[in-house]
């Protein structure tokens, strides 16, 4: 893996599966250096490696070494459809259970989902910021983009906030579609932590990896800061993000690519 800083935001370039692994070491960092720490989730294609690379060091851990134990460590999902209930498979909740959650010690009262049942969206916005502010804010945000810069679910163009309720660009309910059997299931509307949200992390990692990303990446790296690439506001946290990217995805970034 090589490491460099662009615009102040240290990143490292490698293959796929040491990425996955590079990841899972952060994210155990935080764990071993504050068992009870706050950590904000992904779903998506991309986390999935990193997923199973903590579920596999979790299975493996020698009961003479003392490796982290997930018990205390509190975990929130950063997005979710609205109206999908937690038992729908495709809900984003369904999603971090089967990936992750039911593989680790974690406590069930110990997880967090945006609520995609409340009465209105705001009361869900509303109640998962003052449950972020109850636990003393995030010490982790795992981040995926997508293909127009969005992380979470917020998408390009719309003004930055904390916790909303989002009508989903039409991009993005097309790339979800393949997790459904038909167009008109895929939910048009979600909740999201806002970027404000995800900023107010103590730490921000963020993953990438194949061409499709390439040029959101490079916006976000080195374009011009604003709605248009939501994660190029990651510049303002430079100090605590770091940035991880396959070949494929930092092909559009100066002096890489062929
Ligand atoms: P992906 O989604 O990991 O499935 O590419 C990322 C995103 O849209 O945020």
């Amino acid at each position: 893996m090589r490491e460099l800083q662009i615009s102040g935001v240290r990143v490292v370039i490698g293959e796929a599966e040491e990425l996955d692994f590079a990841v899972r070491d952060a994210i155990l960092d935080v764990i071993r250096r504050k068992p009870d720490a706050v950590l904000m989730f992904p779903t998506g294609s991309t986390p999935e490696g990193v997923y199973a690379a903590l579920v596999s060091h979790f299975r493996r851990r020698d009961p003479g070494r003392p490796e982290p134990s997930w018990a205390e460590t509190r975990c929130l999902n950063m997005d979710e459809y609205w109206r999908l209930p937690p038992w729908d498979p495709q809900s984003y909740s369904w999603y971090m259970r089967t990936h992750l959650y039911e593989w680790l010690d974690v406590q069930p009262g110990n997880l967090y989902f945006p609520d995609a049942m409340a009465p209105t969206p705001e009361d869900a916005c509303d109640t998962m910021e003052r449950h972020i502010r109850q636990l003393g804010g995030l010490d982790h945000c795992f981040l995926g983009i997508g293909v127009d810069g969005h992380i979470a679910f917020n998408e390009a163009g719309l003004p930055r906030s904390r916790t909303h309720v989002i009508d989903l660009a039409p991009s993005t309910i097309q790339a979800n579609q393949r997790f459904f059997s038909s167009p008109d299931e895929v939910p048009t509307r979600a909740l999201t932590a806002g970027i404000d949200t995800l900023l107010g992390a103590k730490q921000i990692t963020l993953l990438a990896k194949g061409e499709g990303k390439a040029e959101a990446i490079r916006q976000t790296l080195t374009g011009e800061m604003g709605v248009h690439c939501p994660a190029s506001f990651l510049r303002e946290a430079a100090d605590r993000s770091t940035i991880y990217l396959d070949a494929a995805a930092a092909s559009q970034l100066p002096g890489e690519g062929s």
